[in-house]
């Protein structure tokens, strides 16, 4: 059984989909949950399901073991940024390789980058003119939404998208394929 871990810090949908995508599976479950928000729905979803939780002290975080090592003893086969906004530092990143996804709301290259997350994304997708927009989860690199595209899906923006309409045909692509691509990755 493979061991999954998802960090996350927002309403925690998207975790949600994974955590419920893998009950019975036997290839892999959800077993830890980290999160940078006291507050985070997702830490509410990780009580109800009885997964461990842990909430991130900033400054361990960012300085020294403390991280890699946890990951290390959970066994983490693949860790998933599920809405998780902090940079993730270059030593978590080595220990690693290839084993770090992050979900984007927008088409990557385009509309990524620091202070680009949720309806920050879409108001710059709108305000762009943008006729398509989507969503892309890719690899973490040391530098934020840079890594290697896995996969990008499109959906189609229309001249009276708001950034919550936008956002709503955003997250449904999000749901349906966020889930397939963490079990593609955990097979191949
Ligand atoms: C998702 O839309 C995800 O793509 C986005 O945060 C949302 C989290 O929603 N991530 C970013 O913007 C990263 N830059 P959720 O908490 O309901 O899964």
């Amino acid at each position: 059984m493979k061991n999954i871990v998802i960090f996350a810090s927002g309403a925690g949908s998207n975790a949600r989909k994974i955590i419920d995508h893998f009950k019975g599976s036997d290839l892999a479950r959800v077993t830890l949950i980290l999160s940078n928000k006291a507050d985070a729905g997702i830490l509410k979803i990780a009580e109800r399901e009885q997964i461990p939780a842990v909430l991130i002290d900033k400054e361990l975080f960012f300085r020294g073991d403390t991280y890699v090592k946890l990951l290390q003893e959970a066994q983490a086969d693949l860790i998933v940024l599920a809405g998780f906004l902090w940079k993730v530092p270059a030593n978590l990143v080595q220990a690693f390789p290839g084993r770090i996804i992050n979900i984007h709301p927008a088409l990557l290259p385009k509309f990524g980058g620091k202070g680009m997350y949720g309806h920050f994304v879409h108001e710059a997708v709108l305000a762009a003119g943008e006729k398509e927009s989507g969503i892309t989860i890719h690899y973490v690199n040391e530098k934020y939404d840079e890594g290697a595209i896995i996969l990008q899906e499109r959906c189609a923006v229309s001249v009276d998208d708001t950034p919550e309409t936008l956002a709503r045909k955003v997250q449904v692509l999000e749901h349906t394929w966020f889930p397939v691509i963490v079990e593609r990755l955990l097979t191949q």
